[in-house]
């Protein structure tokens, strides 16, 4: 085990914030991970698990232990008529993951393409995008405890998934490790094609029969048209969640909004976080290194050398204006860290 002093943190996180971690250190292997754990123990350090960086704002440098997490590889564990059970590593690349799926015609997943971040993250979040949610494909993982070093088997129903949501961001924050994830992939699959972008751009492409490739492209093409590579600007993908309303406050909001989107769900309606931005005017919004995303208002971006803090304040103001003008309280799906 290499652990790593005074290491810039700018290649490790999507918005490309640089601050610094006191102690860094790459682990493949459970053992490893123990290792490394253990090592933190003895020093008395804290320990921050890093996965793909892209769903966190760094705000300071971090006087602790990161942990960047690569353990690797995808194992066919078993299969029926039907369905396979994949199993991965925490620290597989996920749209790698989707396009190893999609080689070996594995559906279910086609519709996550792109998204950023490592397969381990996936669950910790419930990523979604395009109508399909991790949680309709999961079946379990693996985590390690914290407190015992054991490794823990958590299935669907103990991870208590809801929208960008899981039990590891709440009850259980920061009392496991996800090592590895298995997927329930289908061998014949059922596609979801709601969403009316995903439709337009199969018609413009002119596919006839639909395929899991052919859903995977498009939903490819939709967010690269509007969420920004990463690798050029700086970004967290969404950096809210889509806030939902009330009924009574949907229909308060529709007389004043008459064009305000809503999704209707069991419990109120679900409203376009993007939509309120750049109603509120944020939409290509630029401060210096910082700013809102030209194409989606609801990505936050740094140009380069944008500060942390300054998206902090930034996020801060962008609430402070969503709730003045429609009385909604925007939460930030992304991590302050
Ligand atoms: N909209 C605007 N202006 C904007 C952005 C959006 O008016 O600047 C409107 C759109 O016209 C549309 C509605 O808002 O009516 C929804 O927009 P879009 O389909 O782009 O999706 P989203 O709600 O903004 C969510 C997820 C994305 C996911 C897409 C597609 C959340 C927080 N975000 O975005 O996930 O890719 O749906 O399913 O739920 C992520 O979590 O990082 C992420 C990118």
């Amino acid at each position: 085990m290499n652990i790593q002093e005074n290491i810039s943190l700018k290649p490790f996180n999507t918005f490309g914030i640089d601050q610094t971690a006191r102690f860094f250190v790459t682990v493949r292997s459970i053992e490893d991970l123990k290792e490394a754990l253990q090592f933190a123990k003895a020093e008395n350090l804290e320990v921050f698990i890093l996965g793909g960086g892209s769903n966190i704002l760094l705000t300071q440098d971090l006087d602790l232990l990161v942990v960047k997490l690569e353990i690797n590889g995808i194992k066919l564990l078993r299969e029926d008529s039907e369905h396979v059970w994949v199993k991965s590593g925490a620290g597989e690349i996920w749209h790698d993951f989707v396009m190893y799926a999609i080689e070996q015609e594995w559906a279910g997943i086609e519709n996550l393409s792109l998204i950023p971040g490592t397969v381990g993250a996936s669950p910790m979040q419930n990523i979604g995008a395009y109508g399909v949610e991790i949680k309709d494909v999961f079946e379990s993982l693996e985590a390690l405890n914290r407190e015992s070093l054991e490794i823990e088997v958590f299935d669907a129903e103990s991870c208590r998934f809801g929208y960008r949501e899981s039990v590891f961001k709440n009850e259980l924050k920061g009392q496991y490790i996800i090592c590895s994830v298995t997927f329930r992939l289908r061998k014949q699959p059922v596609f979801q094609t709601s969403y009316g972008a995903i439709q337009d751009t199969l018609a413009k492409n002119g596919v006839k029969t639909l395929s899991i490739r052919a859903i995977s492209d498009a939903v490819i093409e939709i967010r690269q048209s509007k969420l920004p590579d990463p690798k050029v600007i700086g970004n967290s993908g969404s950096f809210f969640k889509n806030p939902t309303v009330s009924f009574e406050k949907y229909e308060e909001l529709k007389d004043k909004f008459p064009a305000i989107p809503g999704y209707p769900q069991d419990k109120g309606v679900k409203l376009a976080a993007g939509w309120l931005i750049e109603q509120a005017g944020w939409k290509g919004y630029r401060n210096g290194q910082i700013g809102v995303h030209d194409k989606q208002a609801l990505v936050l971006v740094n140009h380069g050398e944008g500060k942390g803090k300054d998206l902090m304040n930034l996020s801060q103001k962008i609430q402070d204006s969503i709730f003045e003008k429609f009385g909604v309280q925007l939460q930030p799906e992304v991590n302050f860290i």
